[in-house]
């Protein structure tokens, strides 16, 4: 794992957006792993404005999501498959028939979980995850104690998530659904890159037990440690608790690898 930290959240987004535009450049059918959340809407901002001021091309690159709230059929406004056409795919030239979510609606979650991995599969597998923290040190929906070997699956979400998440139903914890289909921490960790963004003050603790603290269920997001090829990109606020964080700021500042991006 590699912390870079960039002075502030528009920085990290506008790396995390560039870095995505290279690797479609180097491979136009690209498989990219989406996020959602406040933390992604500055990346597909930025990756929105890379496609019409220069021209990055999105029609053969093919998406996965990592979750989405049982019961939301896509139509819904506070559905993750509403936020996802409004912040990216209506934006850039993205084939609608390339676009996968998880379908929370579904009525039997098991075999959607199942038929959604299988389509990771046949897509050859997902070449570049993005992926937010959660209150709860969470990646995807896996909320504490979820399995580090887990794969898509119904979860309940925790009351600190249906909290953090109440803005988009009204304000009110107890009208976030109580549960979501999310890809497993095992799924995510077969993803051949992983770029985490973490942003602000309030993911600060978190981040760094995430990061710097011991692999455990408890904090998902841990398991990412064990993955050969992540950079988790935060900004300065975010970074205020990080053991390492000079020996950090010196990799991006002088690692050759991240010279183009400095
Ligand atoms: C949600 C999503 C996660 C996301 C996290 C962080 O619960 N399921 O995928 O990373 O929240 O959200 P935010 O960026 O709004 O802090």
């Amino acid at each position: 794992m590699e912390i870079l930290i960039l002075p502030d959240p528009a920085a990290a987004e506008r790396l995390a957006a560039r870095v995505v535009a290279d690797r479609i450049l180097s491979k136009p059918d690209l498989v990219l792993g989406c996020a959602t959340g406040a933390t992604m809407e500055g990346i597909y901002d930025e990756l929105t404005r890379l496609h019409r001021e220069e021209n990055v091309d999105f029609s053969q690159v093919r998406t996965f999501n990592l979750d989405e709230y049982v019961g939301l059929e896509p139509t819904d406004t506070r559905s993750y498959h509403h936020y996802m056409r409004e912040r990216l795919f209506s934006r850039v030239n993205l084939d609608p028939a390339h676009c996968h979510l998880p379908k929370g609606a579904a009525g039997d979650l098991e075999q959607e979980a199942r038929a959604y991995e299988a389509l990771i599969k046949v897509s050859g597998g997902i070449d570049l995850q993005l992926l937010g923290l959660g209150r709860t040190g969470h990646i995807g929906f896996n909320e504490p104690l979820s399995s580090l070997m887990s794969r898509t699956r119904e979860k309940a979400l925790a009351p600190a998530t249906r909290l953090q998440n109440a803005a988009q139903f009204g304000g009110d914890p107890a009208a976030v659904p109580a549960r979501a289909l999310t890809m497993g921490v095992g799924t995510i960790l077969e993803a051949r890159e992983i770029v985490m963004v973490v942003t602000g003050a309030h993911k600060a603790e978190i981040l760094a037990r995430a990061t710097e603290g011991p692999i455990t269920s408890m904090v998902s997001a841990t398991a990412l440690q064990l993955h050969p090829h992540c950079v988790v990109m935060a900004d300065e606020a975010a970074s205020q608790q990080l053991e390492g964080r000079d020996y950090y700021l010196w990799q991006f500042a002088n690692e050759p690898e991240w010279q183009p991006y400095r």
